[in-house]
């Protein structure tokens, strides 16, 4: 049954659910990237980021998801200051809630596979999900070391080891850039499966305009600003 307009309204208007929120963000390095940059994330919501190579799109990432201090501006996760937080707080912050999938991954490469999942149930207490592994069409390289898997296998090992914690919200800067059309497809599916199925949120960083509009929210950094395209 389709909601009433006045329960779309409050739904839109509904404040309480917001996980994250970007609040006058400005950052700068050699040039200003972008200056009072502003954005809402609520729980269960997907939104992109497309934009020029260089515009800044990692950096943004790196800020909203606790690695960068930005120039000026604040982000609040659950309405606390992530850069006035102390450093222990903020830290279980980055290992229980944030999950974070990097541009070029991050994995043990001296180690098997499995290891390199089992460290993720390790700092979360969660079990590897054997579906999750089947679904991303790793389940069989399991004892394999990092150095003898595919690009695109390390990246699906990466990822299923940011879902293995089972993080409240996903940051993913590319996370299909290696991928054929088929797997990059699968690789989506499973992250808004994740989303929808964990009330987690994602941001989602990519050149791909096609795959951005499938976010609930499509946002394109350029001129400095953050502008909502859809
Ligand atoms: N740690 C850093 N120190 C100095 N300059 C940096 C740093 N990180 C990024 N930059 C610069 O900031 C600009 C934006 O970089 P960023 O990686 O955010 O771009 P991007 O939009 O993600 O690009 P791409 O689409 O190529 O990944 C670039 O000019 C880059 O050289
Ligand atoms: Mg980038």
């Amino acid at each position: 049954m389709s909601e009433s307009l006045e329960e779309q309204s409050l739904i839109t208007n509904d404040k309480s659910n917001i996980l994250l929120e970007a609040k006058n963000i400005s950052h700068s390095f050699d040039y200003k990237l972008f200056e009072n940059i502003n954005l809402e994330i609520k729980s269960k919501e997907s939104i992109s980021i497309i934009g020029m190579s260089g515009s800044g799109k990692s950096t943004f990432l790196n800020i909203l998801s606790s690695l960068l201090n930005p120039k000026s501006g604040e982000i609040l996760y659950n309405s606390k200051n992530l850069y006035t937080l102390k450093k222990k707080d903020l830290l279980n912050i980055r290992r229980e809630d944030f999950g974070i999938i990097f541009q070029a991954h991050y994995l043990f490469r001296g180690f098997s596979a499995s290891d390199n999942l089992n460290i993720a149930t390790l700092l979360s207490g969660e079990n590897i999900d054997k579906d999750l592994l089947i679904k991303l069409n790793i389940d069989f390289v399991l004892n394999q070391s990092v150095g003898e898997l595919s690009g695109g296998q390390q990246q699906r090992l990466s990822i299923a080891r940011v879902l293995t914690k089972k993080p409240k919200i996903i940051f993913a800067d590319e996370p299909t850039g290696n991928l054929d059309k088929d797997t990059a497809k699968i690789v989506m599916d499973t992250l808004f499966d994740y989303i929808h199925n964990n009330n987690a949120a994602l941001v989602l960083v990519t050149h791909e305009e096609d795959l951005a509009k499938q976010c609930n929210h499509t946002y394109k950094l350029e001129n400095l600003q953050l502008k909502e395209l859809k």
